[in-house]
């Protein structure tokens, strides 16, 4: 019932993991490869292992969560061994991150990707808000344009790119004429709301030490602009560039909305933080029930088919 199309491929449902939670350890990674989520994603990787940002670095709340990791991950070859090895043994791809330091790293990494035997799909992220001093490249619109220019001059293996959020119909528009010039696999919004602060009332503080405590948002907080962006993009683009919806996804009616607005792929991040890889078999069970209801028994019948007045 829950079967996706994504490329050439068919997972058994949607859900995966979004990058950075629960995916840094061979551990955590093998804990996702076990669950229900129909495939996975690795932590962003950098050239080197990163420590990240001084703790404490993350924070939740009933509503959402606040980040600013600075990229902590265990390095390129530590990764690229790990998904050697698993796909060997799958019979579905998965999913690696590759992070933007600076556009010459990340073409060195995406270089040794290309070279690997890595089969898989890699996740490009050009929208990291965490690190000091270096803005989020998807805010650039030219730099991101001269990024994917030469990204594709040498990369022929299934690639797509995580973006920030946007908030305006003409970004939409200028961002999706760039996109449409490249032969991605998958768009991935969002990441983060990017430098979000969060205030503890009874301390008058802070939550989180980096960045005098400005971090990413995630959570139910995000959900409405991650609908916008999936809906928006998924109009502006290229049938062939397959949406992955991120933001606020924490049930089956999350689920629901995101396919609606037109994602093939759904990535969970804030709730599986908070509940573990438990969450994918309760979101896709709440999913076939609001199918069931709805007489939907495949989610093609209504992916992206979303009513206006
Ligand atoms: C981190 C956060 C992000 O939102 C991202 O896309 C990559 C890395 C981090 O702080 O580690």
């Amino acid at each position: 019932m829950l079967e996706t199309a994504f490329q050439d491929y068919t997972f058994q449902s949607p859900l995966m993991n979004a990058s950075g939670v629960h995916c840094m350890t061979t551990e955590e990674l093998n804990e996702l490869a076990n669950s229900k989520a129909g495939t996975f994603v690795t932590k962003s990787v950098t050239k080197q292992k990163r420590q990240g940002n001084p703790e404490p670095r993350y924070y939740e709340t009933d509503f959402g969560s606040i980040n600013s990791m600075g990229l902590p991950n265990l390095g390129f070859d530590y990764y690229l061994d790990y998904l050697k090895k698993h796909q060997k043994i799958a019979s579905t791809p998965v999913f690696f991150s590759v992070a933007s330091m600076n556009m010459q790293d990340n073409i060195e990494t995406l270089k040794r990707l290309e070279d690997s035997e890595f089969r898989g799909f890699t996740e490009l992220n050009l929208s990291c808000p965490n690190v000091p001093g270096k803005p989020q490249v998807a805010y650039d619109f030219e730099t991101t344009e001269k990024i994917l220019t030469e990204v594709f001059s040498f990369f022929t293996k299934p690639l797509g790119v995580k973006l920030p959020p946007y908030f305006d119909l003409v970004h939409f528009d200028q961002m999706a004429t760039i996109l449409n010039k490249f032969p991605l696999a998958f768009v991935n919004s969002i990441n983060s709301v990017g430098n979000g602060l969060i205030v503890d009332t009874e301390k008058e503080q802070v939550v989180i030490k980096p960045k005098e405590g400005f971090g990413g948002i995630g959570g139910q907080y995000i959900k409405p602009t991650a609908l916008a962006n999936v809906r928006a993009f998924y109009l502006r683009l290229n049938p062939s560039i397959q949406i992955i919806g991120t933001g606020g996804i924490t049930s089956g009616q999350d689920a629901f909305e995101h396919l609606l607005c037109g994602a093939s792929m759904l990535q969970i991040g804030t709730q599986l933080y908070k509940e573990g890889t438990s969450v994918f078999s309760r979101v896709l069970s709440e999913l076939e029930a609001i199918m069931d209801a709805k007489g939907y028994s495949r989610i093609e019948q209504f992916r992206g088919n979303l009513k206006t007045f």
